[in-house]
């Protein structure tokens, strides 16, 4: 009888789909990551053919080590988050595994965060409702210019995508709501290649955007964006690509917003440019090394940094609507159809 392994409990609505799909289930009991070892151990059952897993599961980690220790019988590692820089796609391949991700479905949640990032960052909101909790209020008082940031309306703006997907694209139907009419935004982006019908792709975007969009390469997006906004996916190609080199371009009224993954900006260096006024400010969704962030991590403590511990996708509409890709994905693999949503490398 084939398997699925299911490596946290992922919700009523999903589970009930798994119930229903006929297959016998293997499901963490705990509601906490499982140890490697139980991982290792039910992979190399013959009998699993699928696997739900987690982007955030040390334990779910698709490595060598994972792929060796697979069953020939696995046919699917379906993950439940649309990164998977946990995943060694090609070597999954090799054996025969393929691996599901659950785009789409996100993109609205995520972009939502996006923008309100871009906003709290530029309003200052993160160092304003830390300043009152402090009872800082009374020596900081209304007045014409106290506690003022930037405004998203600003005549001449320039917003920057490091990427430039679904997500990214979901986050500029909505900036475009609170950017200036009259003076709207240039919206500039960068992705991996340059393509050969790039400008027709470009007036595409600019007809159906009304605005002017436009690739450019990464030093143009370094010096020319007002709103630098990361979205790409993690790969070797864009680890630590926003680094000491890159923010010692940018602008220094620029804000940088990054919802993709933390490695792709270099802490350290985000720190001293945040520090020395080299940019604005940050506002963080993610951050290299989390959750296992401590309270005294230097970019918590900075007024112009705003860090949230990886919200993007994070809520219920959005979280069961993975839920069930992710399961969908696996349940397809074990009865030979087409996933769903199947990375492609
Ligand atoms: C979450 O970060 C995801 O990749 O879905
Ligand atoms: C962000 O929180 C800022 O203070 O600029």
């Amino acid at each position: 009888m084939p398997k699925i392994l299911v490596t946290r409990h992922v919700g009523e609505h999903a589970m009930g789909i798994l119930n229903q799909s006929g297959l016998e289930l293997i499901i963490n009991p705990e509601d906490a990551a499982p140890s490697r070892e139980w991982v290792l151990k039910h992979i190399a059952d013959p009998d699993v053919q699928a696997v739900c897993l987690m982007h955030s599961q040390p334990s779910d980690k698709v490595d060598q080590e994972f792929i060796d220790t697979a069953s020939k019988s696995l046919k699917c590692v379906s993950t439940f988050s649309v990164g998977f820089d946990h995943i060694d796609v090609k070597a999954a391949n090799a054996k025969g595994i393929k691996v599901g991700h659950t785009p789409g479905v996100l993109n609205n949640a995520v972009a939502d965060i996006t923008v309100m990032l871009v906003l709290m960052t530029l309003r200052k909101i993160g160092y304003s409702i830390d300043l009152i909790k402090q009872g800082r209020w009374p020596q900081l008082p209304w007045a014409p210019f106290v506690n003022c940031g930037q405004s998203i309306g600003h005549p001449s703006l320039t917003i920057g995508f490091l990427g430039f997907g679904r997500i990214s694209q979901a986050a500029l139907d909505r900036l475009l709501a609170f950017t200036n009419k009259e003076h709207p935004p240039k919206i500039i982006y960068n992705s991996s290649r340059r393509r050969d019908n790039q400008d027709t792709i470009d007036a595409d975007f600019s007809k159906r955007w009304g605005v002017q969009v436009q690739r450019v390469e990464k030093e143009e997006l370094a010096t020319q964006s007002d709103i630098l906004i990361v979205l790409c996916d993690l790969n070797p190609s864009t680890k630590d690509l926003v680094n000491k080199e890159f923010l010692g371009k940018m602008k220094k009224s620029a804000i940088l917003v990054n919802v993709a993954r933390g490695p792709i900006v270099n802490s350290e260096d985000l720190h001293e440019a945040l520090s020395t006024g080299q940019i604005w400010g940050a506002g963080l969704d993610v951050l290299t090394g989390e959750p296992n962030i401590k309270a005294d991590h230097p970019l918590l403590h900075l007024d112009n940094c705003l860090v949230i511990p990886h919200l993007g996708s994070a809520d219920y509409d959005t979280r069961n609507g993975m839920a069930e890709l992710c399961v969908r994905n696996a349940i397809a693999a074990v009865k030979g159809e087409e996933l769903l949503a199947e990375v492609k490398v």
